[in-house]
């Protein structure tokens, strides 16, 4: 199948963050260039890889079982290579082809560069694993896509950009920066080229990526210039970014969500936990004082923005009363959105080998406590919302409601939008008129800005 001058076919599964989904777009592009073209079946596929996500143990386990069932494949059909990457592969790429016989390769987060190289050893029956660094390779670090079809929309509305990699933060809990390296920021030139690209090929709006984004520094340029360099770009109607630091979140980052109109007005914010004491447990670096400051400093400066937080329950020596601490930061910010999570121990990570584990039972019980506390929280924002205007970016056809588009709101909230004939990449203004549990419906009132 891989004669000279055939095209070959790819089959490819991502796992975890956007930054992962990015890196999946870099694999792409690479494998591009071999001729390979993508497909949605395994069975059809020459090659078979799966960029893999570490965060919590549950996204490892899938890696395991996937690998499983595509294995089955491989028996029928013994000339399909099986390739792992990503957070896993770089932390435990010799224990995956150790326990996984049918894997051909395993390549870590900074080797995508190197698959036309392992697929050619591969072929001289060889079994790869290439997890080593490059620091400091500007050639990996500022790669800029040539191919649109590599971002996995034909036309990406909403696409991504990762502007950093890696994380010196060390938080005790967190694994990245044992997948991903220490971070690296890229040339705002070669970001910005990276972004008219975009544009050029029917991008609307911009997600600048990053482990600790808003830390970006290159030479004299900090992430505001940044941001408003992007500003500057003609035909991007929006700019967001994910996830920011609390500690390195300030009044100057606040206003330029005031003062550059393509900066959406959404902030999302992780604080973890509401207890000083876990956060310090956890490294984070700030106290819950001063994250309340900056949620209340960025709600004075920008009315009305929507805020979102990654928290985490069930952290080594969470007690009742930390937990309570959390509860109480829910309902002084009320956030818009959250991402909450059961402690998950990671391997090299020192909360890992923390005493007082919480157990799975107390874990889930917070977790539904989370997760019932913003769901009425949710409820009431949203009823203050019907009757508003809205500005709603169209990303597409609804799944399953025929005639109605959906699309996102400046404050990233989802909003259906019924027998609306607009096309995806318009903008249009929408009264909302109702609400679902966890998103909008809104009737269309004329074109947007
Ligand atoms: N266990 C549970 N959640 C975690 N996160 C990161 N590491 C862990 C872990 N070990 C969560 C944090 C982070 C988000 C991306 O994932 O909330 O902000
Ligand atoms: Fe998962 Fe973190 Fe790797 Fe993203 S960077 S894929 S969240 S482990």
């Amino acid at each position: 199948m891989d004669t000279q001058g055939q095209t070959k076919k790819v089959y490819l599964q991502t796992f975890g963050c956007q930054m992962n989904e990015y890196d999946s777009g870099k694999i792409l592009e690479q494998l591009h260039a071999l001729s390979y073209h993508r497909t949605e079946d395994p069975r059809q596929a020459d090659l078979i890889l799966i960029n893999t996500c570490a965060i919590r143990e549950k996204s490892e386990h899938k890696v395991y079982s996937l690998l499983g069932s595509l294995g089955r494949i491989k028996l029928e059909n013994p000339g399909v290579k099986i390739g792992v990457g990503g957070c896993v592969a770089q932390q435990k790429g010799e224990e995956i082809l150790k326990r996984v016989k049918l894997v051909d390769l395993v390549f870590g987060t900074d080797n995508i560069f190197e698959l036309p190289d392992m697929l050619a050893r591969s072929d001289n029956g060889e079994r790869v694993l290439r997890t080593e660094w490059h620091p400091g390779n500007k050639k990996i670090d500022n790669f800029i896509p040539v191919f649109p079809g590599t971002r996995g929309q034909e036309t990406p509305i909403t696409a991504s950009i990762a502007i950093t990699k890696g994380c010196n933060n060390f938080c005790s809990f967190c694994v990245v920066p044992y997948t991903r390296g220490r971070e690296v920021s890229r040339e705002p030139d070669n970001i910005i080229e990276e972004a008219s690209r975009l544009v050029g090929w029917g991008a609307k709006e911009i997600m600048l990526l990053g482990q600790n984004v808003n830390s970006y520094r290159a030479g004299q340029t900090r992430f505001v210039d940044l941001l408003q360099r992007l500003n500057g770009l003609e035909g991007l109607e929006r700019i967001r970014y994910t996830s920011p630091h609390p500690k390195d979140f300030n009044e100057q980052l606040a206003q330029a969500h005031r003062d550059l109109p393509k900066l959406c007005e959404h902030l999302h914010l992780p604080f973890q936990s509401g207890s000083d004491r876990i956060l310090k447990a956890m490294r984070r670096n700030h106290r819950i004082a001063e994250y309340l400051e900056k949620m209340e400093m960025v709600r004075e400066t920008v009315p009305g923005i929507a805020l979102s937080t990654d928290i985490i329950v069930g952290f080594p020596g969470e007690s009742d009363e930390d937990f309570h601490g959390t509860l109480q930061v829910m309902d002084a910010v009320r956030f818009d959105h959250i991402y909450a999570f059961k402690f998950s121990p990671r391997s090299d990570t020192p909360a890992a080998d923390f005493p007082d584990q919480v157990p799975e039972r107390i874990k889930a019980d917070r977790l539904a406590r989370i997760h019932e506390l913003h769901e009425r929280t949710l409820k009431e924002i949203h009823r203050g919302l019907v009757g508003s205007r809205q500005e709603v970016l169209l990303e597409g056809a609804h799944p399953r409601e025929s005639g109605a588009l959906i699309g996102r709101t400046r404050g990233h909230k989802s909003t259906t939008i019924p027998g609306c004939s607009r096309k995806p990449g318009e903008i249009v203004n929408v009264e909302i008129v109702a609400t679902r549990k966890f998103s909008l419906v809104g009737r269309e009132v004329g074109r947007g800005s």
